[in-house]
């Protein structure tokens, strides 16, 4: 047994209780001396070889790992909203879980290359929860840190109420949070709970450990047919409320792989959409490789409009990536590269309307400003009213 394994089976021990699974997740990927993300688990080769996002080394890629033009298009969207707000004497863009710290790289290079005016009167915030990331961060930042003022926060709770006008900005930060898992049994909703049984992990059922896993559920009037398993995220609730805490003015900015509340409990989703990656292998059982490998679950875009109105944070618009690039000129962007280089190829991933370009959603927030017609919503394949549709689900699955 890895010493990870150890400890989270001497916490149920001491417990007495089985964990949540959300406790689990939390301690596979933040127990703070052997989680995924504070450790860097066992990283191979790689040109940033103890990362765990990229393509040669990791176990996953993202978006701003496999091009910069998340990021330059990004850039342009930047301009768009420093306008809006009128230029302010300091416009700060606050980035949450940024990884290995590439995709803020890449946009402060790009607004320093187009716009200098707005690139000095920038504030980078960067919101980072593992130190050993942290580390990541300054090192891919090294340069950049000459010239802007960056500095880094462990958590948003840090920040004073309404001390920011600009953009919060996150790239799968949400399906990184710590998810409950529940199922609908013919006695009603139950949740999912870890044991330590004989030597090995094992779930069982019992009664949810918080009322607030039906009340969102209720929330967002989806009624789970018997038989259905799926994820709820109440760490992007909090997530949610605390950055419409911290924001005076300014738009947020949150780009995952997810669905609507209706898509997020389809009948294709009926065991939940929590996955493993290793080494760029997924995996579906999460009590392999305690703390090696990455452990996610779709984001429910729905709960996360729905929150943030309640909290203060208008919704302006709900996008996928492939008509997130488009509408802000991707295909202007490369007309001056080869074609066949990889710097395209790339993006082609990118927009792949079959991969990423329709798995990933960018959910557009706006809070102290009039209804934004921002570039990136230009082009959009949903109504906004998707996110707050009925989940209508088949009675059973
Ligand atoms: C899947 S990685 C995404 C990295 C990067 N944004 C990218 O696209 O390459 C998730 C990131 O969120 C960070 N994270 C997760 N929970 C966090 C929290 N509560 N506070 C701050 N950072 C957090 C992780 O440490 C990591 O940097």
């Amino acid at each position: 047994m890895t010493p990870l394994s150890q400890k989270i089976s001497s916490r149920i021990r001491e417990a007495g209780h089985p964990l949540t699974f959300a406790q689990f997740m939390e301690m596979a990927l933040y127990d703070p001396d052997y989680g995924y993300y504070m450790t860097g688990g066992d990283r191979c080769s790689g040109e940033n070889s103890d990362s765990p996002i990229g393509m040669d080394g990791g176990d996953y890629y993202t978006a701003p790992c496999l091009s910069p033009f998340l990021a330059k298009c990004l850039a342009r969207q930047l301009q768009e909203i420093d306008e809006l707000l009128e230029q302010p004497t300091e416009f700060t863009l606050l980035e949450m879980g940024p990884g290995e710290g590439r995709f803020m790289k890449d946009v402060l290079d790009e607004v320093t290359r187009i716009d200098p005016g707005l690139c000095a009167r920038l504030s980078i915030i960067l919101v980072e929860s593992s130190p050993y990331l942290r580390r990541l961060q300054e090192r891919m930042l090294e340069a950049n840190s000459k010239t802007a003022k960056i500095m880094w926060a462990s958590n948003l709770g840090v920040l004073d109420d309404d001390s920011l006008v600009g953009m919060v900005l996150s790239n799968e930060l949400v399906d990184a949070f710590p998810v409950h898992r529940v199922r609908m049994t013919s006695e009603g909703l139950k949740e999912i709970y870890v044991n330590h049984v004989g030597g090995q992990f094992v779930e069982q059922l019992e009664a949810p450990s918080t009322d607030e896993l039906s009340n969102s559920l209720k929330a967002l009037d989806v009624d789970l047919p018997v038989g259905f398993t799926t994820e709820i995220n109440l760490n992007a609730v909090d997530w949610m409320q605390q950055v419409a805490r911290v924001l005076r003015r300014g738009v947020v900015v949150t780009i995952d792989y997810g669905h609507t509340s209706q898509d997020y409990v389809s009948p294709v989703r009926k065991d939940g959409t929590l996955l493993c990656y290793y080494r760029h292998t997924v995996a579906t059982n999460p009590y392999e490789r305690i703390g090696e490998q990455d452990m996610t679950a779709h984001v429910n875009f729905s709960s996360l409009a729905l929150v943030g109105e309640q909290a203060g944070l208008s919704l302006t618009g709900f996008t996928n990536l492939m008509h997130f690039f488009m509408s802000l000129g991707i295909d202007e962007m490369v007309a001056e590269y080869d074609q066949e280089s990889d710097e395209v190829q790339a993006v082609v991933q990118l927009l792949r309307p079959e991969g990423m370009g329709t798995t990933f959603k960018v959910l557009i927030q706006h809070k102290g400003l009039e209804v934004p017609t921002l570039q990136a919503l230009r082009h959009r394949p949903f109504f906004e009213h998707v996110l707050r549709a009925r989940a209508r689900i088949a009675s059973h699955v």
